[in-house]
């Protein structure tokens, strides 16, 4: 009996070394543990720990989810003794501000060759790479009376006075590529006089991104303002919403992805790097009901009509670059962040 034991113990000691060694070619077998910051929303995350770890069972996969703004404080306060090995998703504008406060590590890769628009989606000095695309959209409850509104001045109508959800930027990306849209389209004087305005408007700012989409057809609000992939979602969740944009033009994110500087498992975190961009794992979004589009060759996107909406030409660079100034006066002369809405 306990000879049996031991035979059965040393065959699965075989079996996993076996797994272990099962590293794509020029990889070295890597085991332990990967610590993961992801913001997209927590369905996906929880799909996407379950898959790398299906792939590489002698990977343990710990991950917190964290909206854009919070992950980038987290990271700074962390800077000397890094507990993330890898930050997945969330508005590239993060990541190129990230990169300037030397909080990520540069990492080249082959994979990065399948990324079909390199300007835009590949940091020149490979500090982040995209691995989505989403733009921004408007979520009406259908129930509401409203008409749905297909200008930004639309949001500014007295019916929709204290109708209007959004996140706070201080915390979220989505609320940030808001306000970036918003400072690139109308100019940065008008703009921040656009932004006084619509913030009068708003009922309660949330500290996620996607939440207001869900709020919105809960009948908390008449109007979100929402990526519009995260709006879709909830529409398939049976919540009476419709989804409209702002015909002047909208903007849009490229979901970012980084490895931090200093991280403990870094062969890991480079395997997570790698393994994210392949097509097949992109198709992998709408399985967790994630319908961003993929951003590397050979992989289908799921909702291809999100990004046929007239889309500004978002400048990443400058919105990543002022994120912090831009955040401080929206908090102190418009808007602060105490008492945000989950
Ligand atoms: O819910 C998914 C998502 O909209 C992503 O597409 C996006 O990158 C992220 O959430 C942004 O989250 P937040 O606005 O909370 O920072």
């Amino acid at each position: 009996m306990v000879q049996r034991r031991i035979a059965w113990a040393g065959l699965l000691l075989l079996l996993l070394l076996a797994l272990a060694a099962c590293a794509p070619p020029g990889q070295q077998a890597v085991s332990g543990e990967l610590n993961l910051l992801c913001t997209p929303q927590v369905e996906w995350c929880e799909g996407m720990k379950a898959e790398f770890e299906a792939k590489y069972p002698t990977i343990t996969v710990n991950f917190v989810r964290m909206s854009s703004g919070e992950s980038l404080t987290r990271l700074r306060n962390e800077k000397d003794n890094p507990q993330f090995d890898i930050w997945w998703g969330g508005p590239i504008d993060s990541f190129v501000a990230a990169k300037q406060e030397g909080l990520l590590e540069k990492y080249e890769t082959k994979s990065q060759d399948k990324i079909i628009n390199k300007d835009l989606m590949l940091d020149a000095d490979k500090y982040w790479v995209g691995i989505y695309v989403g733009s921004l959209g408007f979520a009406t409850n259908t129930t509401s009376g409203i008409t749905p509104p297909t200008s930004w001045d639309d949001l500014l109508q007295p019916d929709l006075k204290g109708q209007v959800m959004v996140a706070h930027p201080s915390s979220s990306g989505t609320s940030y590529t808001a306000l970036c849209t918003v400072l690139q389209l109308r100019g940065e004087e008008a703009g921040w006089d656009y932004l006084r305005q619509y913030a009068g408007q708003v009922n309660q700012f949330t500290k996620s991104g996607a939440a207001p989409a869900r709020f919105t057809g809960q009948g908390e609000a008449a109007v979100g303002i929402v990526f519009s992939h995260d709006i879709v979602a909830q529409i398939e969740a049976g919540l009476p919403l419709a989804l409209t944009f702002p015909a002047e033009g909208t903007g849009y994110e490229i979901g970012g992805m980084g490895i931090i500087k200093g991280a403990k498992n870094l062969a890991a975190a480079k395997l997570w790097y790698d393994w994210a961009l392949q097509p097949e794992t992109q198709e992998l979004g709408p399985k967790y009901k994630a319908y961003q589009a993929p951003t590397v060759e050979g992989a289908k996107a799921s909702r291809p009509e999100l990004l046929e909406a007239n889309l500004i030409d978002y400048d990443f660079e400058w919105c990543g670059s002022h994120k912090k100034e831009f955040i401080d006066r929206f908090t102190n002369e418009i808007a602060g962040a105490a008492n945000l809405k989950e």
